[in-house]
């Protein structure tokens, strides 16, 4: 076990003022929330509109043992609610329709604009109609492939106000992701922007789209309609000729100008009442095998979770100003973009661009424009930012900031530090937040200026979720130790299935050890019960922070005429946490050769996304496979970082293939 890390405790001037703020409140509070969830979570209701309340002895129920029966988590059944309603116009009446929703910062620093709650709440009803004038009605799923503009808030919540379920794929993946994600959650509509500008690289958004729709064609799903916003012609600053000669290209009847449409809209729309289980969003996560799973959230123990996780987990106060940097592709976006800080009235940045244009200090400078008091990011782009020094940030006042939160993968000890001392000057919390798609909002994290500080450690359970560690038995380990992280009963916040597909929701998460909810993460408690995520137990790897399946790209790689088999595993890597290394083994009689690896290296990109693309790509004769043909994946893991320590390998049928493939390792 590795020596005790130094602890760091939250400034006393953040603790004073905290929503919790000793760790002793923490315990209580979390056994209330164990022990009574229908109280804990029946005081954050009570902030909500309900159109109509549950009964308290409905407020909760679940069945997590898939020997009892199908896996079901309900919250709140009874309750009818909005949450479009919950997030605008409540707040709206409430007196806040002045306030800042979303400070908009663009690509280039000349373009930025804001939106206050009124005028969100007006924009949000106008498309709501809009969407009802293309035949959208509750229940129909609406695809948004979309760069970080106003209008991809405002297609979200026009969704939920209509009770239409938004299934947001990230503008990053291939038009085939697209696709076949478009043709699983059967879109009827999908939501884009003719392009968009990422540092100095112009996106062809709709071109992309346009493969998309065909490509679901091909797999039978036709989507009807695609509303598109206008956003290369109407702001390039800075870009004013870069965009020459950019064109959209477009299908009359099924294509339509986001502009056009919003003309003669009616900026109200009475909120279609949903009920508390009924679908919320859907968002596609990678599965350690098969497709991706269509991860679906429903309303009213989402709407509790996503706002009580990010009052109490960032300690927002009015008059705060909150930026978290991921994109709304992801759920990090969903729930803390979106739906968490708007069921507080909060004020947030929005921003487009990257961090390195137009230059390395394009975050800190941004902090200091908004005098943002809370800043959200992942440690893999603060690894990317902290190789250019000291120096960038501190061209920047960055006193406002009073929590620094990291989430996607666990944090290294350096990038902590560095966060900690150069942008927190020791004086902020840093919120190691743990979370996954399916769980909808942290699980476990330390709370600001409440939890003692351990660089790389998520420390403890949110409240309402009970962490165990399981030995490969599934026998519960107790104190110290390691083991798989499973949660043992339900929160608000996690999801209810897979879209369309019950049976591979309980056998994904719960049929490996009954009675638990599986995260697929392993993690150890240290003696003060605090968690360290140490990463996947299954074929799944994180790549700056994106998940997906070794076998997925896998599969990708087989595609190609000339490879016979393929294995992928995940490499360490400095700046992305993780990388993809692939032993590929061409056809009999074929050679392989640097043609070869290209085309590979595209087909994934194609297949699934630019941040797929392998970084290592070696030539495998033959792969190590046990008698029974199951490939011995440590091996090629070692072989990947060039550690000649493999292990027993006796067990192989060629043992000679271990040494070839090291001898084949490129440099
Ligand atoms: C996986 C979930 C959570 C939003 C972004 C990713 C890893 C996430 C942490 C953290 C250690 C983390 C886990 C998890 N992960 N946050 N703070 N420390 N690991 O969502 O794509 O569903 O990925 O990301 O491995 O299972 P996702």
């Amino acid at each position: 076990m590795p020596s005790e890390p130094q602890v760091y405790k939250p400034d006393p001037k953040l603790s004073s003022s905290a929503y919790v703020s000793t760790i002793e409140q923490y315990h209580e509070l979390y056994k209330q929330s164990i022990d009574t969830p229908e109280v804990f979570w029946g005081n954050i209701a009570k902030q909500f509109y309900w159109e109509q309340q549950c009964e308290p002895k409905n407020f909760f129920n679940y069945n997590f043992d898939i020997s009892k029966g199908p896996i079901s988590i309900k919250w709140m059944e009874g309750a009818t609610t909005n949450i479009c309603y919950n997030l605008l116009d409540r707040n709206v009446k409430n007196g806040h329709g002045d306030s800042i929703a979303y400070y908009w910062e663009g690509n280039h620093p000349d373009d930025s604009s804001r939106l206050t709650y009124r005028k969100l709440l007006q924009e949000v009803c106008r498309f709501a109609n809009v969407l009802k004038a293309h035949g959208i009605k509750k229940g129909d799923r609406v695809a948004i492939y979309m760069p970080m503009t106003l209008e991809l808030p405002i297609a979200m919540l026009a969704c939920a106000r209509i009770g239409a379920v938004h299934s947001i794929v990230f503008a990053g993946f291939s038009s085939d992701s697209l696709g076949e994600r478009m043709t699983d959650c059967q879109a009827k509509v999908l939501i884009t922007a003719d392009g968009a500008w990422r540092g100095e690289k112009l996106l062809h958004l709709k071109k992309i789209c346009d493969a998309a729709i065909e490509k679901a064609d091909e797999l039978g799903h036709k989507v009807e309609c695609c509303i598109v916003v206008s956003h290369i012609n109407r702001s390039t600053p800075g870009f004013e000729n870069g965009a020459d000669g950019f064109e959209c290209p477009w299908t009359e009847d099924r294509d339509f100008w986001w502009h056009d449409e919003m003309e003669d809209s009616e900026p109200a729309c009475y909120p279609e009442w949903m009920s508390a289980e009924d679908p919320l969003f859907m968002l596609y996560t990678s599965g350690s095998t098969g497709k991706p799973k269509g991860v679906l959230h429903t309303t009213a123990g989402y709407l509790l979770y996503a706002a009580a996780t990010f009052k109490i987990v960032f300690d927002y106060k009015p008059n705060d100003v909150f930026w978290c940097t991921a994109d709304i592709g992801w759920i990090t976006g969903h729930t803390y973009v979106l739906y968490g800080p708007l069921a507080n009235g909060a004020t947030s940045v929005i921003f487009e661009g990257t961090p390195f244009y137009p230059d390395n200090d394009r975050y800190w400078s941004i902090v200091d424009k908004y005098k943002v008091t809370q800043f959200y990011t992942a440690p893999t782009a603060l690894r990317s930012i902290m190789k250019f020094g000291d120096e960038p940030p501190k061209r920047h006042d960055l006193g406002t900031l009073k929590v620094l939160g990291s989430v996607g993968e666990p944090i290294n000890p350096e990038a902590w530090l560095w966060y900690y001392r150069v942008i927190g000057k020791e004086k902020c919390s840093i919120v190691d937040t743990f979370f996954q798609t399916e769980t909808g909002g942290h699980v476990i994290t330390p709370l600001p200026g409440c939890t003692p500080m351990k660089p790389g450690s998520a420390t403890y359970p949110f409240f309402g979720v009970k962490p165990m560690l399981l030995d490969e038995g599934g026998a519960e380990v107790h104190g110290e130790g390691e083991g798989y992280l499973v949660f043992a009963q339900p929160w608000p916040g996690m999801m209810r299935t897979v879209f369309n597909n019950h049976e591979r929701f309980e056998t994904t998460y719960f049929s490996k050890f009954p009675g638990y909810y599986c995260t697929g993460d392993g993690a150890r408690r240290d003696a003060d019960g605090c968690y360290w995520v140490t990463g996947r137990v299954d074929d799944m790897l994180n790549v700056s922070g994106h998940l997906m399946s070794t076998s997925e790209v896998e599969s990708v790689l087989t595609e190609h005429k000339r490879v016979s088999e393929a294995a992928v595993v995940s490499r360490p890597h400095p700046l992305k946490g993780e990388c993809l290394y692939c032993f590929i083994t061409p056809n009999q009689n074929d050679k392989f050769d640097e043609k070869l690896v290209s085309e590979l290296k595209v087909l994934v990109r194609e297949r699934i996304g630019p941040f797929a693309q392998p970084d290592v790509i070696q030539h495998a004769p033959g792969l190590p496979k046990t008698r029974s043909g199951k490939i011995m994946r440590r091996v090629l893991r070692k072989i990947a970082v060039n550690d000649r320590d493999v292990g027993d390998t006796t067990t192989l049928a060629d043992e000679s293939i271990v040494e070839q493939l090291f001898a084949n390792r490129p440099n």
